[in-house]
């Protein structure tokens, strides 16, 4: 629960300011509390072109702020923290799509949104985990480059044989360090849980999994099933929505490294902070 004086300041700061909060499912749950709009990848750059404030302030990492800022180039957007930053999205080079550029005629690169704004200004297509599939099943092109992410373009590429994928070798280390042994652990003790996990997740994991999907879609899949019990392969902020979406259902992690350091940089002080200096602004995006 998020401290009363802290709760009041920010709600003040953000009329005062014309400020709206953005923040993503890994974030603190105080951070998930305050915020206007809270959601995935894909939820939270498709928000951003529907806010009339003149400011947001976006919870999250790096690159979901420059997504918001890209889709909506006249508002100015803020970092909760400047330094929240995803390792995966510097996981692949201009360089090398240059040369698969010049090794395949008919390629598409496709740039998962974890990227910086370099990487998806040199590809063709960018998609977040929650559309990847449609849309390179829709692309007309034989051949898929598809970086960073090595994990999500082997989900994508099983289930488009039709497609040949060029991997890159790009991962998320919060998703890579769950392994399909620790899911049999977890399944041993709890027998009736369904497995849901991240399609970042490593192949031994997805293929113990009952359903595959964003953070959004893995909380609608709870919220509709039948089911009481899952074992959840992501990180671990997606538990503050599941458990006040679904107060009667128990969630299980599978380990302690389900931890994303750089969500988690994102505190609640540091949103009172950012929103009472001066415009809400430091240094970074304008
Ligand atoms: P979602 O698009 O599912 O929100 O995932 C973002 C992310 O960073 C996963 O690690
Ligand atoms: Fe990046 Fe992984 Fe953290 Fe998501 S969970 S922001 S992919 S490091």
């Amino acid at each position: 629960m998020i401290d009363q004086n802290i709760r009041n300041e920010i709600i003040q700061l953000k009329k005062e300011k014309d400020v709206a909060i953005l923040a993503h499912y890994y974030v603190d749950g105080e951070v998930q509390e305050i915020a206007d709009y809270v959601g995935d990848s894909y939820y939270l750059a498709e928000k951003a072109t529907r806010i009339t404030q003149d400011n947001i302030l976006f919870c999250g990492v790096v690159f979901m702020g420059e997504s918001a800022k890209i889709l909506n180039p006249q508002k100015k957007v803020y970092m909760a923290d400047d330094s929240a930053d995803c390792p995966m999205a510097h996981m692949a080079d201009i360089e090398k799509i240059e040369e698969v550029r010049r090794e395949y005629n008919d390629v598409a690169v496709v740039c998962y949104v974890n990227s910086t704004t370099k990487l998806k200004a040199a590809s063709d297509v960018c998609v977040t985990s929650s559309n990847a599939l449609r849309i390179v099943r829709a692309l007309p092109n034989k051949y898929i480059y598809f970086i960073p992410d090595y994990n999500l373009a082997h989900y994508i590429s099983k289930q488009v044989p039709e497609k040949e994928f060029i991997f890159n070798d790009g991962f998320c280390h919060v998703h890579k360090s769950i392994h399909g042994a620790d899911i049999r652990t977890a399944k041993q003790i709890h027998p009736d849980a369904l497995v849901l996990a991240h399609p970042e997740c490593i192949e031994d994991v997805l293929e113990l999994a009952d359903f595959i999907g964003s953070t959004s879609q893995i909380i609608d899949f709870v919220e509709q099933s039948k089911f009481n019990t899952f074992i959840i392969c992501t990180e671990i902020g997606v538990f503050y929505e599941l458990m006040q979406k679904n107060p009667d259902k128990k969630f299980y992690t599978v380990g302690h490294r389900q931890f994303c350091p750089n969500m988690k940089k994102v505190r609640i002080e540091k949103v009172l902070y950012k929103l009472k200096i001066d415009n809400c602004e430091t240094s970074s995006q304008s």
